[in-house]
């Protein structure tokens, strides 16, 4: 299964798919099961310290609820898990947390890869990645490269990521190719900059779920959350369970997407009375 951008401007097909084209995004208004899913993990540090253990462990046992969130989204035939993993704020936690984070992300990446694209997973990453060490960086690539092929999910880790730097860069990018003469300055349109943000290549995500109480979107993908359908729980990450997922999907299958348009535009179509021998004469 691929994504790929058709030449209409907002138009999303996704082929190999079992489920119809995206035509258009009110059409996936009806959609029952999102496609795509971004995750704000939160709520590490408080497991941890309600246990009076060190912070580090609440990251451990988050970790083992991103497979969670994997497993979940695999059985579900979710398409694409996009998932915070540090934030560009994150660099000023104190330094023996980021260490922390960082050995938790290079053992994770050395111990599951090989398990990710046994399942068929497709593994990438986004961010600003020169800030991370060579060790991690070579791990990245690798990761990236072992799993090209796979297309069963579309897992995304955000890391050393924030929504504003994202639009920040998606806008110098624009800005080079004007000054170098690539690109008319009436061009840019808001599909010029969506193209050049992190995830372009992926339709926007249709749910967001943050765990930990907060409810806010503290900085992820701030561009393409646009119409993403938003939710919250107080259960923190490390006690991530299908059932609260299971519980986001179904508050999820009862909303409508409206897109800014009317409820009546984007409703499904009164389905045609079969053909009796009245209507039909
Ligand atoms: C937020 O919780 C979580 C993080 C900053 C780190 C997220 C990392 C993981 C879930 C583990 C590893 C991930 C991968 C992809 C291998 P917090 O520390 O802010 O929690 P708090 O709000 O309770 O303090």
């Amino acid at each position: 299964m691929r994504w790929s951008r058709p030449k209409s401007k907002n138009l999303w097909r996704f082929d190999g798919s079992t489920r119809p084209a995206m035509s258009s995004e009110p059409a996936i208004a009806a959609a029952r099961v999102p496609r795509h899913l971004a995750v704000i993990m939160d709520g590490n540090g408080r497991w941890a310290e309600r246990r009076r253990r060190p912070r580090v462990i609440g990251h451990r046992a988050g970790a083992r609820a991103v497979n969670v969130c994997i497993d979940f989204c695999l059985d579900q035939g979710i398409e694409a898990l996009t998932l915070f993993a540090f934030s560009s704020e994150n660099w000023g936690r104190p330094e023996e947390e980021v260490g922390a984070l960082m050995k938790l992300f290079l053992g994770a990446l050395e111990r599951e890869v090989d398990e990710l694209d046994r399942r068929g997973v497709r593994v990438r990453f986004i961010g600003e990645r020169e800030r991370f060490a060579d060790a991690i960086r070579k791990q990245m690539a690798s990761a990236e490269d072992r799993t090209r092929a796979n297309t069963r999910l579309h897992l995304t880790i955000a890391a050393s990521y924030g929504g504003r730097w994202d639009i920040a860069q998606a806008a110098r990018s624009l800005a080079q190719d004007v000054a170098a003469g690539r690109l008319a300055a009436e061009d840019i349109d808001e599909y010029a900059i969506g193209a050049r943000t992190c995830l372009a290549e992926l339709p926007a995500p249709d749910l967001f779920i943050r765990t930990g109480g907060e409810t806010r979107i503290s900085n992820f993908l701030l561009w393409q959350l646009a119409y993403t359908e938003l939710w919250f729980t107080d259960l923190l990450w490390p006690e991530l369970d299908a059932a609260t997922l299971q519980r986001a999907m179904d508050d999820y299958a009862g909303r409508q997407r409206r897109f800014g348009l009317t409820g009546a535009q984007v409703a499904p179509a009164p389905s045609r009375l079969p053909a009796t021998k009245e209507t039909s004469e």
